[in-house]
């Protein structure tokens, strides 16, 4: 995606002290293979609260990177995974789940093609079983691998499995019936997802200029950089992308967070807005590992139980 060369290590170190002295405490890793670059995931680890998205192949080190939370990525069920991720060779999950057991800094980032099959729960079963949390992304066919992949087909049963999963173990799934809405339906009461609403754009980058100024919320101090780690890119998942059909599962949970005002009106309304940031502080390490884990069934059964109430429902409809 990104056509610039990778940052020089004097590059690297003056990004993260420009990052520091602009305020900067959070920082994602994605895109490109960070452990492949272990060095300066811990050098970042060392300066920021920290999520790497790593493909699982390589371990990432322990020391340094205790406090980090490592989302692995699996995409659907085994066939699909090796299709896509193995080239019909390599079983990157079964590599994964070796290298990541009973590590209580990870989250499987599960993408799920539109209509995941009966064998996909077998995965979700299997990073369960191996001592790890579980959170989902949907898949945006955008080298238009067409059939079963074809995003067009819309994400319906995706939602029903995520939510089917949540059900079945709570527990386990950092990822909330709410946030499975929100993505899925591309509807936040009664607003239409798009590149108008967004509220996860850089605000460095002068092309997003009219946007910020449409007077919808976004996060005053949000820069996606591309590997030269210089110039801001429109946003995380690059300048191409069709917001449209964009489901990035953190741009979403940002609109939701940046949406409080509009879940102020009833109790469910407000206890998804809450369960939804909680989820993700969760996530991210901003709460205790221990109590993240010891809360997060009861939390998934109550967001659950305030989707499915009549409020709820009526502002999803379009
Ligand atoms: C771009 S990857 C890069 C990080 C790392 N190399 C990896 O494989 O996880 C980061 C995340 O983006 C997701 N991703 C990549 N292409 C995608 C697509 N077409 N639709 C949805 N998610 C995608 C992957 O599943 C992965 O979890």
């Amino acid at each position: 995606m990104d056509h610039v060369a990778d940052a020089s290590e004097r590059e690297f170190e003056s990004f993260v002290a420009s990052e520091l002295a602009r305020g900067t405490n959070f920082v994602t890793v994605l895109g490109g293979e960070p452990s492949l670059a272990a060095e300066r995931v811990r050098y970042l680890a060392a300066n920021f609260r920290l999520v790497v998205v790593t493909n699982g192949l390589r371990p990432l080190p322990l020391a340094g990177l205790e406090q980090a939370t490592i989302a692995v990525s699996v995409w659907g069920d085994r066939r699909t995974d090796r299709r896509l991720r193995g080239y019909n060779r390599l079983d990157l999950f079964e590599r994964s789940l070796a290298n990541y057991r009973h590590d209580p800094r990870v989250v499987w980032y599960m993408t799920l093609p539109p209509s995941p099959s009966e064998e996909t729960e077998e995965s979700v079963l299997a990073c369960i079983d191996n001592g790890n949390l579980v959170g989902f992304n949907y898949y945006g066919d955008l080298d238009r691998v067409g059939g079963d992949l074809d995003h067009e087909i819309g994400f319906e049963r995706a939602r029903s499995f995520v939510d089917r999963m949540i059900a079945r173990y709570p527990g386990h799934i950092a990822f909330g019936s709410y946030l499975n809405t929100i993505v899925t339906s591309g509807y936040l009461k009664g607003s239409r997802w798009g590149y108008d609403v967004c509220g996860s754009i850089s605000i460095a980058d002068p092309a997003n200029a009219s946007r910020l100024a449409n007077g919808h919320s976004y996060n005053p101090h949000f820069n996606a950089y591309g590997p030269d780690l210089i110039k801001p890119r429109r946003c995380c998942v690059g300048n191409e992308r069709d917001c449209k059909t964009c489901r990035d599962v953190w741009a979403h949970m940002s609109w939701i967070a940046l949406s409080l005002e509009h879940h102020l009106d009833n109790a469910s309304d407000f206890y998804s807005w809450v369960a939804t940031i909680y989820l993700f502080y969760g996530v991210c390490g901003v709460i205790d590992r221990q109590e993240f884990r010891g809360r997060l069934a009861e939390i998934n059964r109550r967001d659950s139980e305030a989707v499915r109430s009549p409020f709820l429902a009526a502002s999803h409809s379009h």
